[in-house]
């Protein structure tokens, strides 16, 4: 499995900003979406462009343009705290939405809702979860998409555990991984360590 930790200064600073205990709300929410720009980038960095002729200032002009077609499947609801930021890369790019939440007692992932766009087999899926623990809610997302026939799945998160890179990797081989950073661990609880706690409590401020 393609595992990218993105190294880039200013990802690691804001980062280091954003795993403060006594980050508010507000500044939570706006340096995930900073850094879901940045990753997004990053993981977009290999998408095919193809020639085209437009019309220019100056007449005919060759420019190049993505072939390809993106949609972004958040994970709700952590995703969409993160999707914002990713759509700044990407503004034109479909929205598909899967539903899960995991079960504090199993930490295996509950889906509740899906919906994705029309011939998801033609384009290219970027999965947007700021959190990677276990790797069960990546692999059901990813089940998702690859029952709707996608063939090229990718996933921009924030933070990444090594037990679920593995577990993730053991289920789908084929998927790209692009974080801004793995972690040391989890606890016992499920919990990234250090991490940056529960991550959808702090952008919906419901903790
Ligand atoms: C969090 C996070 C991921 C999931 C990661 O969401 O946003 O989706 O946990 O954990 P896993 O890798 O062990 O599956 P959560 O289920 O807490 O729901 P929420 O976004 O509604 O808070
Ligand atoms: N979900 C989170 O929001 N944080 C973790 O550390 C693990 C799962």
């Amino acid at each position: 499995m393609k595992i990218i930790e993105v190294q880039h200064p200013l990802v690691q600073h804001k980062m280091g900003l954003m795993r403060r205990k006594d980050i508010s709300n507000k500044e939570f929410r706006e340096l995930v979406a900073e850094v879901g720009t940045l990753v997004a980038f990053e993981a977009t960095r290999d998408l095919e462009t193809e020639d085209a002729v437009i019309e220019g200032w100056a007449g005919p002009t060759h420019v190049r343009r993505l072939a390809g077609k993106v949609t972004l499947v958040p994970i709700l609801r952590a995703g969409l705290g993160m999707l914002q930021g990713v759509l700044a890369a990407l503004p034109t790019a479909r929205i598909g939405v899967v539903g899960l939440k995991r079960n504090e007692s199993t930490l295996r992932p509950d889906r509740y809702y899906l919906n994705l766009p029309a011939r998801m087999a033609e384009r290219v899926a970027i999965i947007v979860d700021p959190m990677l623990a276990t790797g069960g809610s990546t692999i059901a997302a990813i089940d998702q998409l690859k029952a709707q026939g996608c063939t090229r799945i990718k996933g921009v998160f924030l933070v990444s555990a090594p037990e679920g890179l593995r577990a993730v990797e053991a289920a789908h081989p084929d998927f790209e991984v692009y974080t801004a950073a793995i972690d040391d661990r989890l606890n016992e609880m499920g919990y990234i360590l250090p991490g940056l706690g529960d991550a959808g409590d702090k952008l919906f401020g419901t903790d």
